[in-house]
């Protein structure tokens, strides 16, 4: 029942190349904060100690000299914090590092660097085929002190006060009139609240957008506001409704083309963050947001972003953390993972969440790398074969205490997903696994260990599990050849067919 945020993403395209929805549902989004993520000259050695809550350098041009990293790993966008001008005090919380301070939206954030760098970011990006997105808060501008202390007019463009709903603090997330018309922050930083219900501050927030993507989100927004804010961008928009109930989260879809999906979130997280896991739950939520939202395929799925606890401060554990990223991706939506999640990283809450990427120095070979960058390419290989992959919606065809599977795709395409939360210290088991709508003979390639298997006779795929790792497969004849490239040469299927359960 609770809206604890209300995000939304305008997806930054230079060069006018309206993205559809259906265009981004085949998208594959690496999410970063532009301060922590990458210095221009790309060097490792800066700290960032992410509890002191100040700007630790890190620039657009970092970003696109790190390109490669993030396309390495399959990704198709990427989606940056905001970019406007904010408050310049250091104040007692630090530095508005993650841009979410605003006073002129017209303006810059001249830490990451200038407008050419950031127009040369999203040229960078389009000649990679990939897009650019951008974090844009709209109900909220940022200020050092009370509420008692504003001076209006240092804001751009709202710089008077009665573009701001007059002060009252959120203390009520029950309360849907206190959440959208009271102020987030407190006495030391103030986030004054935007009449966004007023036509002048719609006015200005579309002209603004309107400029923003022909040149380049937010929070606690009437829903009324919403479809005209999307057409202006003209782009796919995705809000931020961090709820854990479908019942409540999916309705804001009549008027974004998507939203986070909060829902599986929470069961998502539960179910791998320890060998206890509950995956019946995580099971039913898929089919519940099914039922209930207009449409599960445009949702941004992830298990990490900077508002909550990494998933490795749940647990230490590799294999669950592989099979939390796997799920991320190969299940419906557009799959979001939080840069730093494939190094690992375990900062617990806001803002020890939010630690620098280059610390990892950017290792390609850790596992999580390598396994995001198998998932993402078995997806991305699953949508250039059929232009109904991503409209299909998961299906959820077996689940034990601790194994879960999925099919997604249609007509011997199809992707089947079988996950586990037994932990690296797993013992190894076998299925035989039925429903995966293969033929009987079909040749599958498992994509985590590049083996193959048959489909036996009654349709069932054989599937070894060990040491709680995921499995993906997929037909060996669609496979791409840089994906088991070795696998897709050999002339039999002898290695690692599994037990025989025909
Ligand atoms: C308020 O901000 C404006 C614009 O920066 C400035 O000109 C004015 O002096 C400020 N007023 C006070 C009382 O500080
Ligand atoms: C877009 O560019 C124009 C021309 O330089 C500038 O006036 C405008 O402020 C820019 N818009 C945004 C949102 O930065």
């Amino acid at each position: 029942m609770v809206l604890m945020r209300f995000a939304w993403l305008a997806g930054l395209i230079a060069s006018a190349i309206a993205a559809t929805p259906d265009e981004w549902r085949s998208q594959s989004i690496y999410f970063l904060l532009t301060d922590r993520f990458a210095h221009t000259d790309g060097s490792t050695s800066a700290e960032c100690d992410s509890s002191m809550g100040r700007y630790c350098g890190g620039t657009w041009r970092g970003i696109i000299n790190k390109l490669d990293y993030i396309q390495g790993m399959g990704f198709t966008a990427i989606w940056i914090t905001p970019v406007t001008a904010q408050l310049t005090e250091v104040t007692p919380y630090g530095d508005p590092y993650h841009g979410y301070w605003q006073q002129d939206i017209y303006g810059l954030n001249s830490n990451y660097g200038t407008a050419d760098d950031l127009k040369d970011l999203a040229s960078a990006l389009h000649k990679r085929g990939m897009y650019l997105m951008v974090d844009v808060v709209a109900n909220h501008m940022g200020y050092d002190g009370s509420h008692n202390d504003i001076n209006y007019s240092e804001f751009n463009p709202f710089n008077d006060k009665k573009y701001f709903h007059s002060y009252c603090k959120v203390d009520d997330y029950n309360n849907q009139g206190n959440v959208q018309n009271c102020w987030l922050g407190d006495n030391t930083v103030s986030l004054p609240d935007l009449k966004t219900e007023r036509q002048d501050v719609q006015k200005m927030w579309q002209d603004w957008v309107g400029s923003l993507v022909s040149n380049y989100s937010m929070r606690h927004v009437q829903k009324d506001f919403w479809p005209e804010f999307n057409k202006a961008a003209g782009v796919y928009c995705v809000g931020e409704v961090s709820d854990g109930d479908a019942g409540y989260t999916c309705p804001y879809q009549k008027v974004l083309d998507g939203v986070l999906n909060y829902p599986v979130y929470f069961p998502l997280r539960r179910a791998f963050s320890s060998v206890k896991g509950n995956i019946k739950d995580l099971y039913n939520m898929i089919n519940s947001v099914k039922s209930t939202c207009s449409d599960s395929t445009l949702l941004g799925t992830f298990v990490e972003n900077h508002d909550n606890p990494r998933f490795a401060s749940y647990t230490d554990d590799m294999a669950l953390a592989k099979n939390a990223a796997t799920f991320t991706i190969m299940a419906d939506g557009i799959p979001i993972i939080y840069a730093g999640q494939e190094q690992h990283y375990k900062g617990g809450s806001d803002p020890n969440n939010r630690e620098a990427t280059w610390l990892s120095k950017y290792n390609t070979n850790s596992p999580l790398y390598k396994l995001i960058g198998k998932a993402n390419a078995v997806r991305n290989q699953a949508i250039f074969a059929s232009d109904r992959y991503t409209t299909y919606k998961n299906n959820p065809i077996y689940q034990d205490d601790s194994t879960l599977a999925m099919r997604k795709g249609y007509d011997g395409s199809q992707t089947v997903t079988v996950l586990s939360n037994l932990g690296s210290g797993g013992n190894s088991y076998s299925l035989s696994l039925p429903n995966t709508g293969y033929k009987a003979g079909t040749k599958l390639t498992e994509v985590i260990t590049c083996s193959t298997v048959t489909v036996d006779k009654n349709g069932k795929v054989p599937v070894s599990m060990a040491g709680g790792e995921p499995r993906i497969f997929y037909p060996t004849s669609l496979i791409g050849t840089s994906l088991c490239s070795s696998i897709g040469n050999k002339p039999d299927d002898s290695i690692a067919t599994g037990p025989n359960f025909s």
